[in-house]
C-alpha cells in the first residue's frame, strides 16, 4: 500500500505496476476483443521468431500491408498485426491470422509464455547474408519446441523457415543442406524470401496455413498429427522445389 507521502521508490513501483496492468489488459482483453471473429470465421495465432535484424518486421509489413519500409529501429518487446484471408470458397468463412512479432533482441529461452500461448504456427526467420543467424535459429526453434504444443497433445506446432534477404545474397547452404537442416530441426518447409522484393513470403505463409489447417480440430483424426513421440518429424524431402523459392523439405 502506498503512503500519502510516496517515496521515489514507491512511485517507481507504481509506474512499473501500471505498465504491468496495461500490458496485462492489452494482451488478455484488448487483443482478443480486437480479434473477435464472427461464427464460421477462424482465428490463428502465428508467432515470428529469429535473431534481431533478420527482417521479421519487414516480412510482416510486406505480407500484411504490401509495403517494404526499411525499419529504422528494432522492435521493442512485442508487436502484432492482423491479416484477414478471404474464404477459399463462396460461403466459406474467412481466416484471420494474428501475427506476433517479437524483438529479436529478446533472447531465446527468456521469452515470456504470453508470447507463445495459443500459437498454432510459427515462422523462424534467418538472414541469408549472416550465416550465424542459422545457428541462432536452432536455439529459437528448440525453445519454441520445448514450450509450445498443440492443445492437449505433445505435438509441436508447425514452423517454417524463411531465409530472408535473398535480394542481397544467396544462401550459403546448398538446397540439399537446407533440406537436411529442416529435417534435423523439424521445420515443415523452408522458403527463400525477400521482404524488399516480395519474394517467397505469401508462398511460405500459405504452406504454413495448410499445415495449421491439418491440425485444426475440425479435421478428421486421420489427417491430424499423432501426439506420440513428441514432435511431428514427418518431412517429405522427395517433393520437387515449389515455385517461389521453397525448399523441397
Ligand atoms: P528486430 O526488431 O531487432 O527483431 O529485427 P527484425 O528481425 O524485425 O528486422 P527488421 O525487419 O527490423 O529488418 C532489419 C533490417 O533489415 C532493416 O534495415 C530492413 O530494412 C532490412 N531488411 C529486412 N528485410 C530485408 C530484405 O528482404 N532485403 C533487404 N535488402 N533488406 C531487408
Amino acid at each position: 500500500m502506498l503512503s500519502r507521502n510516496s517515496s521515489r521508490d514507491d512511485r517507481a513501483e507504481l509506474v512499473t505496476l501500471s505498465h504491468f496492468f496495461i500490458f496485462y489488459f492489452y494482451f488478455y482483453f484488448a487483443l482478443p476483443m480486437a480479434a473477435a471473429r464472427a461464427p464460421g470465421e477462424t482465428l490463428h495465432k502465428v508467432v515470428f521468431i529469429g535473431e534481431s535484424g533478420t527482417g521479421k518486421t519487414c516480412i510482416i509489413r510486406q505480407y500484411v500491408h504490401a509495403i517494404f519500409q526499411a525499419a529504422d529501429k528494432a522492435t521493442i518487446g512485442v508487436d502484432f498485426a492482423l491479416k484477414v484471408i478471404p474464404p477459399a470458397t463462396p460461403g466459406g468463412g474467412s481466416t484471420t491470422l494474428q501475427i506476433w512479432d517479437v524483438a529479436g533482441q529478446e533472447r531465446y529461452g527468456q521469452m515470456t509464455q504470453v508470447y507463445y500461448r495459443g500459437a498454432v504456427g510459427a515462422v523462424c526467420v534467418v538472414d541469408a547474408t549472416r550465416p550465424e543467424t542459422f545457428e541462432a535459429a536452432v536455439h529459437w526453434k528448440s525453445d519454441l519446441d520445448s514450450r509450445v504444443f498443440l492443445p492437449g497433445t505433445t505435438t509441436n506446432i508447425p514452423c517454417i523457415l524463411m531465409i530472408n534477404k535473398i535480394d542481397l545474397a544467396q544462401c550459403h547452404m546448398s538446397k540439399e543442406e537446407v533440406a537436411a537442416y529442416c529435417q534435423r530441426f523439424n521445420f515443415v518447409a523452408s522458403f527463400e524470401t525477400s521482404a524488399k522484393t516480395n519474394v517467397g513470403i505469401s508462398e511460405g505463409i500459405d504452406t504454413l496455413l495448410k499445415h495449421m489447417e491439418r491440425n485444426s480440430p475440425n479435421k478428421s483424426d486421420d489427417s491430424k498429427p499423432k501426439p506420440e513421440g513428441g514432435a511431428d518429424k514427418r518431412v517429405d524431402i522427395s517433393k520437387p522445389k515449389p515455385p517461389g523459392g521453397g525448399c523441397p523439405c
